[in-house]
């Protein structure tokens, strides 16, 4: 079985994140969304909260499950006998942050392999950031999320 991962922070998760998600698990048998704690960014949403928004967002795709974790993300495929990363690609600017952390990847286990799925125009400029920013200033986020996020954001910022 072709097991991949689709890691992040997911905080929250948008449209363009589900649109990866979705493509991988075209591509593979099972695809683990891997929400990772990332303390050092202070997310907006717990890593239970996260993981659950994931969960909801990823429910009609059979062959996706989702995952939190604290620890390598080489660590964690190991564990889960994952052997491909499957990341979005947006714009250029993404590409020397990501082939950082993909050259470190290979360095720490050069068996995992990592793919990249360039995202659709739609997505190109859309990033969880943004989102929580409009959603902050009580600005319509439908078209970059999925219903349950919307929801998520509007009762954080109603609080
Ligand atoms: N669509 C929309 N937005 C996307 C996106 C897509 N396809 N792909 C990335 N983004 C955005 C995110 O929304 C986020 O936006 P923001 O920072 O403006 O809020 C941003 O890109 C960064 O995404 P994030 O989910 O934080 O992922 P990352 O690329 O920074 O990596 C991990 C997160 C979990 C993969 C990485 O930190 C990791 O591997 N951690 C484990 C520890 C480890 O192994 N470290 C060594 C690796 S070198």
């Amino acid at each position: 079985m072709k097991r991949a991962l689709t890691p992040g922070t997911f905080d929250p998760i948008t449209s363009g994140h589900l649109d990866v998600i979705t493509r991988a698990a075209q591509l593979v048998d099972e695809v683990v969304v891997a929400v990772a704690a990332s303390p050092k960014k202070r997310p907006l949403f717990t890593l239970e909260e996260r993981t659950d928004l994931v969960r909801q967002a990823t429910a009609h795709l059979p062959n996706v499950r989702v995952e939190p974790f604290d620890e390598l993300l080489v660590t964690f495929a190991e564990k889960l006998g994952a052997t491909v990363v499957v990341k979005g690609l947006r714009a250029i600017t993404d590409f020397e942050y990501e082939f950082q952390m993909t050259a470190i990847n290979y360095q720490l286990n050069s068996a995992l392999e990592t793919l990249f799925i360039m995202s659709p125009p739609q997505y190109m400029y859309l990033s969880s950031s943004v989102v929580r920013e409009i959603a902050s200033l009580h600005g319509d986020v439908e078209q970059f999320v999925p219903p349950c996020v919307r929801d998520a954001l509007a009762r954080k910022f109603a609080e």
